[in-house]
C-alpha cells in the first residue's frame, strides 16, 4: 500500500468566480473585462459566455454540500471584483454579502476557505479604454483598496488569502497573444501589464498585513513553467534560460529575489525599455509572503529551432520554440508528464523556500454522462500520478502542504468555453444538474484514507 501523506496535508478543490457564478447582472454586479471579451464574436469557442455558467451564485449551498460529501477540507474560490466593486471603486454591500454567506457556509461545514482576490475578472470600468487596465499605475492602487475591503470584511474568517491567480496569463495572454481579456496583441505591453500586476500584488500584501489578524497566510498563485531543453545542445539550453526569464523570472525575481534581473532586461531590450519600473517598485513587490501557490498542468519542452507548429505566447521569445513531448496528451493537447510537477516543486523550493500549496492541477476531457454516471478513468490516473509526484517531492524534504484539484465543477473554461470539462462533478448546462464523476468518488476515498 502507498505511503500516507504527511499529517495536516490539506485536500482541496479550486474554482474561480467568472467560471462558475453566472448571475452576471444580479446583486448589483458590474461588468468585467471577461463579460466584454466573451461577448465579442469569435473570442471564445462556440461564442460561449459566463452569463449563466454553473449558476453557482444561486446554487452555492448545493455545491458546498457536494464538497462535504466528498470530504473536501479546503475550498479555493475567487471573489469577483465587479461584484464587490461594480465600477472598480465603489463598494456594493450586496456583493460583499454574497461572499460573507459563502464563507460562513464553508465554515459551518468545516471547510477552510482559501480566497483568491483576482482571478482575471477586472471591472470593465478599470479596463484599458476606460482607466488604463493593467497598463495604468493607478489600477494597482484600486486593487489595494479592493483587497482592503475584503481583508476588513472577511479577514476574521478567511485565514488564507491569495492576491493574484496566474499573472502570467493576465499579462501575456491578455495583452500580447490576445487569447484572454482584454484581447490586446501588442507584445511590449505585456511587460508593462506584468509589472503593474506584480506591483498590485506587493502593495496589496503590505496593506493586508495591517488589517489581517496575526497568523493569516498570504500568498500568490503562479503558473510557473517547468521547462526542459529539447536536447543538450548549447543553443537549446540557452533557449530554455531565455524562456525561463520571460515566463518565470519576470514574476519570481521581483517577488523573491530583490528585483528584475539584467538578463531579463537585456533579453527583452528590443521590445521595451522598462521605463515603467520606478525606483522603489521592486522593493514593494518583494514583500514577504507566508506561502506560495503553484498551478501545474504540464511541462514544456523548448528548442532553439522551430521544430513544432504553433506560436509561443511569450512575447520576445523569437529565439525559442515549443518542441513536442512524446507520450499521452489531454484533449487540451497538453502532455501528461507528472514527473514535471516533482521537478517544479524542487525548483520552487530552491528558489523561493516557502511552504507550497499545489493550488491547481487537473485534466480536461470531453466527459459524457451515460446512465447517470461519468466514467473518467483518465482523470483518476492523471490525479493519482500527480499526487504521487507530490509525494516524491515530499520525500526529498520539500514542504508541500496541500493540493487543490482543478476543479469542482465543469465550468466556463475561458477561451475554450464549455467543451472542455475539468470537473470532478459533471454539470449539465441545460438544466444545471450536478452528477459526481468516478473521479469525485475516487478523490473522496483518497481523502478518507489520507493516502493514494
Ligand atoms: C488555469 C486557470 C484556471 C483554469 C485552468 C484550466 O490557467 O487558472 O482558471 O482555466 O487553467
Amino acid at each position: 500500500m502507498s505511503e500516507r501523506f504527511p499529517p495536516g496535508f490539506v485536500w482541496g478543490v479550486a474554482t474561480s468566480a467568472y467560471q462558475i457564478e453566472g448571475a452576471v447582472a444580479e446583486g448589483g454586479r458590474g461588468p468585467s473585462i471577461w463579460d466584454t471579451f466573451s461577448h465579442t464574436p469569435g473570442a471564445v469557442d462556440n461564442d460561449d459566455t459566463g452569463d449563466e455558467a454553473c449558476d453557482h451564485y444561486h446554487r452555492w449551498r448545493e455545491d458546498l454540500d457536494i464538497m462535504v460529501d466528498l470530504g473536501i477540507q479546503s475550498y479555493r474560490f475567487s471573489v469577483a471584483w465587479p461584484r464587490v466593486m461594480p465600477d472598480g471603486r465603489t463598494v456594493n454591500q450586496e456583493g460583499l454579502d454574497f461572499y460573507r454567506r459563502l464563507v460562513d457556509g464553508l465554515l459551518e461545514r468545516g471547510i477552510r476557505p482559501l480566497m483568491t482576490l483576482y482571478h482575471w475578472d477586472l471591472p470593465q470600468s478599470l479596463d484599458v479604454g476606460d482607466a488604463g487596465g493593467w497598463l495604468s499605475r493607478d489600477v494597482p492602487d484600486r486593487f489595494v483598496d479592493y483587497a482592503l475591503v475584503l481583508g476588513k470584511e472577511l479577514g476574521d474568517r478567511v485565514r488564507s488569502i491569495t492576491t493574484l491567480n496566474e499573472p502570467w496569463c493576465s499579462a501575456y495572454l491578455g495583452y500580447a497573444s490576445g487569447e484572454h481579456a482584454p484581447g490586446l496583441t501588442i507584445d511590449a505591453l505585456a511587460y508593462r501589464a506584468a509589472h503593474h500586476l506584480n506591483l498590485a500584488h506587493g502593495r496589496a500584501v503590505t496593506a493586508l498585513r495591517d488589517v489581517l489578524p496575526a497568523g493569516s497566510d498570504i500568498s500568490v498563485a503562479l503558473n510557473l513553467h517547468q521547462l526542459e531543453a529539447a536536447s543538450e545542445r548549447p543553443e537549446d539550453v540557452a533557449a530554455v534560460q531565455h524562456v525561463d526569464l520571460i515566463a518565470n523570472r519576470m514574476f519570481l525575481d521581483p517577488m523573491f529575489a530583490g528585483g528584475y534581473s539584467d538578463q531579463l532586461r537585456d533579453t527583452t531590450a528590443g521590445l521595451t525599455d522598462w521605463s515603467f519600473v520606478r525606483p522603489g517598485d521592486e522593493a514593494e513587490i518583494g514583500v514577504a509572503l507566508d506561502s506560495i501557490g503553484l498551478n501545474f498542468y504540464n511541462p514544456s519542452r523548448i528548442s532553439a529551432h522551430p521544430v513544432a507548429t504553433g506560436g509561443m505566447p511569450f512575447p520576445g521569445t523569437h529565439r525559442a520554440f515549443f518542441a513536442d513531448i512524446p507520450g499521452p496528451r489531454t484533449v487540451m493537447g497538453w502532455p501528461i508528464v507528472p514527473s514535471g510537477l516533482t521537478d517544479l516543486l524542487v525548483r520552487v523550493h530552491r528558489d523561493v523556500g516557502l511552504p507550497i500549496h499545489v493550488t491547481e492541477n487537473g485534466l480536461g476531457a470531453h466527459d459524457v454522462r451515460v446512465d447517470g454516471t461519468v466514467h473518467d478513468e483518465e482523470r483518476i490516473v492523471y490525479l493519482r500520478d500527480h499526487l504521487s509526484a507530490i509525494r516524491a517531492a515530499q520525500r526529498q524534504g520539500i514542504d508541500v502542504r496541500g493540493y487543490y484539484v482543478w476543479t469542482l465543477l465543469d465550468n466556463f473554461e475561458w477561451a475554450w468555453g464549455y467543451e472542455k470539462r475539468f470537473g470532478l462533478v459533471h454539470v449539465d448546462f441545460a438544466d444545471q444538474q450536478r452528477t459526481l464523476k468516478d473521479s469525485a468518488r475516487w478523490y473522496a476515498g483518497v481523502i478518507a484514507r489520507h493516502r493514494l
